[in-house]
């Protein structure tokens, strides 16, 4: 009898000791306010809850209101400090590898693999990043226009063919056919392989529960990631066997750099980035692209501001039908505002991790500065008008300020910035000059916290005839 009383006293101790010290992390400063949530679930339920705003999400704006822009949680598992303040998050930006390193939860590096690269730092992260540039930088884009040009215009013939067209999937496949044709030759008429397939259901599954089991967005994205990185692989290894004499795609370039003497640049770091780029290239974008058409159909004197900026390149031009020039495309300068507010609202990358190296007031953080559609900026202060390298040579440039985030800050700025704008203002611009649109149904969207069209969103097209 008394073995059990005592037994029992033992674990209500254990047990009252192991919630006390979940809700009290360990730290030598003092923590932000905040709560730890439920033992072992933390807050991640509250913050995975689907909500429908465009403005600040519900998990955070409750948080702020009740203990201010800087809080702590728990989230997946791992306690971190959130940050709603610009100042903080743009300085914690600016001490990556001094005092914050990028970091992103397990589920996120079982995704994209523990060599992708926000995980890797120092020399080897500046030697991928740089490899990335020859492609996404400045002269590769501008060799790029024409090719984004055509694409964008045949597929909004096509489009225009269709009683309906559901703009998500329709401007994914579009994105992903250009991009997987620059990185590795992808042809989809001419390959057995539904690559695109493999990437279904990513944005919901990097930061989630680690349940790999059948039905969640996690397992979904743990067998796209095991088919694609066996195609990858294979096509590395058919490479290897049969070199190609001058490289065709970026996929021949990132193995030449595997072959060179003395080269760090290992096979599995540079599947890692293949996969990587593959998915970024084409999910964000289309996302933005898709909720960029929204906003154009909800706002009609943002659409005649933006049409009349495309008419007017059209109308200065000797040949109406000649091509897009890089000179127009830098002159675009409302388009990139819109596209710019745009990706603020869509908010594609729900949260931006970050670890701190040394024993500084935060932990870890995630940051939330993106919120409501605010058609005042547009053409007026605050925001950037140009696509970023207008002033340099080389993208390494970025317009990320304290009030603008949507694609990171510091050195750690999103290597597809330009990328992105390049093929938004320019799908923009043919649409808007040839085509109207009416809308059939969906554009509702959801956030889980990743941005989700779950009716897609549904048009029809229509040539303008002047
Ligand atoms: C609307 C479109 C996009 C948005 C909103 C976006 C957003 C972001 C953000 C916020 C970061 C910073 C993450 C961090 O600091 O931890 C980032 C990094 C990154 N993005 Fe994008 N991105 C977009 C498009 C693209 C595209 C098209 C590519 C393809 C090349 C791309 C490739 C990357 C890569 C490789 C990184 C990691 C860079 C690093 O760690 O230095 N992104 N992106």
């Amino acid at each position: 009898m008394w073995a059990l009383f005592i037994w029992v006293s033992l674990l209500v101790i254990s047990i009252t000791h192991w919630v006390y010290s979940w809700r009290n992390p360990k730290c030598k400063g003092k923590l932000p306010p905040g709560s730890m949530g439920l033992p072992l679930l933390g807050e991640t339920i509250q913050f995975f809850k689907p909500n429908t705003t465009s403005d600040i999400p519900p998990f955070i704006k409750e948080r702020v209101k009740k203990y201010g822009s800087i809080f702590k949680t728990n989230l997946v598992g791992r306690t971190v400090i959130v940050s709603a303040d610009p100042d903080l998050s743009y300085f914690v930006f600016q001490q990556e590898g001094r005092r914050f390193q990028s970091w992103y939860p397990d589920t996120f590096t079982n995704i994209f693999g523990k060599n992708n690269v926000g995980s890797l730092h120092g020399l080897m992260y500046k030697y991928l990043k740089s490899m990335v540039l020859t492609l996404f930088g400045y002269d590769g884009l501008k060799k790029m226009l024409p090719q984004v040009e055509l694409t964008a215009n045949k597929r909004l013939e096509l489009w225009s063919n269709q009683e309906s067209v559901e703009l998500k999937d329709a401007t994914a496949s579009m994105i992903f056919d250009l991009t997987a044709k620059k990185l590795i030759s992808h042809d989809p008429d001419k390959s057995s392989e539904n690559l695109r397939a493999n990437f279904v259901a990513f944005i919901q599954g990097l930061i989630s529960f680690p349940f790999d089991i059948p039905g969640t967005a996690y397992h979904k994205c743990l067998k796209g990631r095991e088919n694609a990185m066996r195609m990858l692989r294979n096509m590395l290894q058919e490479r290897r066997r049969k070199p190609r004499k001058n490289p065709i795609d970026f996929f021949d370039y990132v193995i030449e750099e595997i072959q060179k003497e003395g080269t760090i640049l290992t096979e599995e770091i540079a599947l890692d980035l293949m996969f990587v780029l593959l998915f970024a290239s084409f999910e964000t974008t289309s996302l933005a692209l898709t909720l960029a058409i929204k906003f154009l159909s909800d706002d009609p004197e943002v659409l005649k501001r933006l049409t009349e900026e495309h008419e007017t390149i059209l109308r200065n031009r000797e040949d109406a039908d000649s091509g897009l020039t890089w000179e127009e495309y830098k002159s675009m300068t409302y388009t990139f505002q819109f596209i710019n507010e745009t990706a603020r609202l869509a908010n594609i990358v729900p949260a931006i991790f970050r670890k701190a190296l040394i024993d500084i007031k935060y932990k870890d953080f995630v940051n939330d500065a993106h919120r409501l559609y605010d058609t005042s900026r547009l053409g007026g202060d605050g925001l950037s008008t140009s696509c970023t390298f207008e002033s340099k040579k080389e993208s390494t440039a970025n317009n990320a300020s304290k009030h603008f985030m949507a694609f990171g800050g510091g050195m750690r700025f999103c290597v597809g910035t330009d990328f992105t704008k390049l093929q938004m203002a320019v799908v923009l611009h043919s649409l808007v000059t040839k085509y109207r649109w009416v809308e059939i149904k969906g554009g509702n969207i959801v956030r889980t916290p990743g941005l989700q069209f779950p009716n897609g969103y549904h048009v029809r097209l229509h040539k303008k005839i002047y």
